[in-house]
């Protein structure tokens, strides 16, 4: 549309400088296909709100890491000293550090959440298998960003933390040790090591975990939406083209998801400015305790988004068992679209023993994650024997059981009422 066109049309200078950039830059048409006519299903609930979350949790650590990084010394020397100082003589530094901290955590806490909804209403499943690849190699991005994160501010649990972990790597045969080397980059991990997983930390992973994310909505853009009920809402039209079960992205599910991200930031303020520690669990009590060398902590315990892999790891009496038990923990996940034999998706519609398998997988994964965090007793590593037990039990029999369940019928269109 040109000048005069608009003019007519009614087009002030704001429509006019929109076109001038519309003859440049593709904005409106963007606009369009991925917000005012992206058509998702009308039904959506609470557990669509976390992919959202995801988003917002991302951008409050993008903001507050760029912040972190102006005051934080990536040395062996001036680390720990650094944070100190942030906390108590930057101004705001101890809002920007806390909220940094505590999205850590949020960060897992959504995605967790995140994920289990894409199991309950199988929206692995095709033709959206590329879009759950994407979100797992997203999921390994996020381990490995926290992961080098937490060496960061260079206390006690940074150090032994990584110490365990970096080790595992020597678990791999034949280049076992000579790959630790290279991780560490150093005899043992030094200033040479923070300065790497500094550089890691706060450009690599984070480019990379963007990218994703930006392919992750491109994929899941071109399939469409899923929904609590598993229907394609594309298979049934209106004259228009418009899916009769879907709504417009914006406004009305913007809205809804406005309220989610209100909720959420204020439970996540309530968590920075009241129990930033939240008991040891967001920042744990060690590592108040510069890191070093020669002194071990009574306790190594990864924070509590790492403990349920941890507790799989201790299950193993060998150190190469528990550490390719725990790589294959992961790997299972990415497989789940292949393994899911079932023609129905969502756990509405399917039998028994798929919603007996997901509660049991879920349950294991929480006392994995409890055990993970407990002193290794014997008691402990029974528990955390049968609960590995279980949570590879749920994955390797996947293919039997989910042809065996008795599945409802599926409803031809998408069941909501609206509150009617
Ligand atoms: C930074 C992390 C992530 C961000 C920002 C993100 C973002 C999103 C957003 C905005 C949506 C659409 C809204 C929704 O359905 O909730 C979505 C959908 C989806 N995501 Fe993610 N995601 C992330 C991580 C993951 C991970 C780790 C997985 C799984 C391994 C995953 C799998 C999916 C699937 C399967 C869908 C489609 C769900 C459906 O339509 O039912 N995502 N994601």
């Amino acid at each position: 549309m040109n000048a005069a066109r608009a003019e007519a049309v009614g087009g002030g200078r704001g429509t006019r400088f929109l076109n001038w950039i519309d003859a440049r830059f593709p904005f409106s048409k963007l606009m369009r296909e991925h917000v005012t006519e992206y058509y998702a299903s009308k039904n959506f609930n609470f557990w669509y709100v976390f992919g959202v979350l995801s988003m917002v949790v991302l951008v409050i650590q993008l903001v507050t890491g760029i912040f972190l990084t102006m005051s934080y010394k990536p040395s062996a020397a001036e680390a720990f000293a650094s944070v100190e100082y942030i906390m108590r003589d930057v101004e705001w530094g101890w809002l920007i550090r806390y909220m940094h901290s505590t999205g850590a955590s949020a960060f897992f806490i959504v995605v967790y959440l995140h994920m289990f909804r894409g199991m309950m209403y199988g929206s692995y499943k095709p033709p959206r298998e590329l879009l759950w690849i994407i979100g797992m190699l997203i999921y390994v991005a996020l381990m490995a960003e926290a992961f080098m994160g937490y060496l960061l501010p260079w206390g006690q649990m940074s150090y032994w933390g990584a110490q365990v972990i970096i080790s595992l790597f020597g678990a791999v045969p034949v280049v076992g040790d000579a790959l630790v080397e290279w991780i560490r980059g150093d005899y043992f991990i030094s200033d040479i090591t923070l300065n790497r997983f500094f550089a890691l930390h706060v450009i690599a992973v984070p480019l990379a975990l963007v990218m994703l994310v930006v392919v992750h909505i491109m994929a899941l853009h071109e399939t469409g939406s899923n929904n609590p009920d598993g229907i394609e809402i594309k298979q049934h039209k209106g004259p228009d083209g418009v899916p009769l079960d879907g709504v417009a992205f914006h406004p009305y599910h913007t809205s809804k998801d406005l309220v989610a991200i209100i909720v959420f930031l204020a439970a996540f303020s309530l968590v920075v400015f009241f129990a930033p520690e939240m008991g040891g669990f967001f920042l744990e009590h060690a590592n108040f305790e510069p890191a070093n060398a020669l002194k071990t902590p009574e306790l190594i315990a990864p924070v509590w988004y790492f403990t349920p892999f941890y507790a799989i790891l201790r299950a193993v009496p060998s150190k190469g068992g528990g550490a390719l038990l725990m790589a294959l923990a992961i790997v299972f996940l990415f497989l789940l679209p292949w393994l899911d034999r079932c023609k129905v998706r969502s756990i509405r519609y399917r039998g028994w023993i798929f919603k007996f398998a997901l509660g049991a997988f879920a349950i294991s994964f929480v006392a994995l994650g409890y055990l993970g965090l407990q002193k290794p007793t014997a008691g402990v590593e029974l528990g955390s024997r049968i609960f590995t037990f279980v949570y590879f039990a749920f994955f390797i029999f996947m293919p039997i059981y989910t042809r065996l369940e008795k599945t409802k019928p599926v409803p031809e269109r998408v069941v909501f009422d609206g509150g009617h």
